[in-house]
């Protein structure tokens, strides 16, 4: 717990938190990027955090009467349904688009128009879109909070609050850790969320990649000046070394020439014979889905945290949420 933020009581139909000293206030707050949160921030959202992973069980009534739009015009799973999940649990609602296709979209309406119409139906709106533009032309039009669920191949910031938090819940810590980011870090946005906010902490981090499928420079430039950054795509060399191997899928989707996908598609495989030298405690995570990039007999080993991680991601979501409609300060 940090020195900002203690709970003073807690039970499970009205949480009452008190603060102490506390600086930072996320109520109202649009969440476009991961740089709009400090570190601080961030740490008091995964301390929220650890308080929500009973409620996940018992259930709360904290965001009753607050309805949650969820807007996804890019498929989802987990970011939507995770998101409707920690509103469902903590007793409040959610209404949303999640085709297109059958929504007012199809017949020409414009995103702004869109966002001006939703706000009066929900106090919150998340929003996944294949543009990164449309993030921050939403956060513009709407008068309530808007949580960026993924903005084409730039950023995840909720994604990356729910990497932290699995780290620290599984590894009691992040600061002096050798992380290692391995996959798709040109058009992965989770990894370049991701990166973004391990810059706040003292780790060491490996980017792990094909040739063609490196880090932007723009991310590296920025985040190297406060950590060390090791660029590699020696995957053998560096499996001893770290304490987090995070994972991510080939995003096909965001390559315009489809082969250079072909050129890249299959370019690693983890496998229990590839991670036999890898430190006892070591974890890999991924954020999902996964297509072939790590072999499912990888699945029952005890460096597996991927789909816990989904969990993690519940609780995650229901502190941020929480703060953002500002139930807890
Ligand atoms: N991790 C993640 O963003 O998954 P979805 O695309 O299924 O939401």
């Amino acid at each position: 717990m940090n020195e900002f933020w203690r709970v003073k009581s807690f039970n499970y139909d009205s949480i009452v938190v008190m603060e102490e000293m506390c600086h930072m206030s996320l109520k109202g707050k649009d969440i476009i990027s991961i740089r709009d949160l400090t570190r601080n921030e961030i740490e008091h959202i995964m301390e929220v955090a650890v308080t929500m992973e009973p409620l996940m069980k018992t259930g709360s009534k904290i965001l009753g009467g607050k309805i949650l739009a969820c807007l996804f015009f890019e498929p989802s799973t987990r970011t939507r349904l995770s998101f409707e999940s920690a509103m469902d649990r903590l007793g409040g609602s959610c209404i949303g688009i999640s085709e297109p296709r059958t929504s007012s979209i199809e017949k020409g309406e414009s995103l702004e128009d869109t966002i001006r119409v939703v706000e009066n139906y929900a106090d919150a709106i998340v929003l996944r879109h294949p543009s990164e533009e449309a993030i921050r032309l939403a956060a513009e039009c709407a008068s309530i909070p808007v949580i960026n669920g993924g903005s084409g191949a730039e950023e995840h910031p909720t994604q990356t609050i729910l990497d932290l938090y699995t780290m620290k819940r599984e590894m009691g810590k992040i600061d002096g850790l050798n992380i290692a980011l391995l996959g798709d870090l040109k058009y992965g946005r989770t990894v370049h969320s991701l990166a973004c906010a391990l810059a706040h902490y003292y780790v060491n981090l490996y980017l792990v990649s094909p040739e063609p499928l490196a880090m932007p420079r723009q991310i590296i430039k920025e985040i190297s000046g406060r950590i060390h950054v090791i660029e590699t795509c020696d995957i053998e060399e560096i499996i001893p070394k770290v304490n987090i191997l995070y994972v991510t899928r080939i995003q096909k989707e965001r390559f315009t020439n489809l082969n250079d996908y072909e050129r890249v598609k299959g370019a690693y495989r983890l496998t229990l014979q590839a991670i036999i030298n890898a430190k006892k405690d070591m974890i890999i995570m991924h954020p999902l889905p996964r297509i072939d990039e790590i072999s499912p007999e990888i699945d029952d080993s005890p460096h597996a945290r991927y789909f816990k991680e989904v969990w993690y991601g519940v609780a995650a979501r229901m502190a941020l949420l929480s703060l953002i409609f500002g139930t807890i300060e």
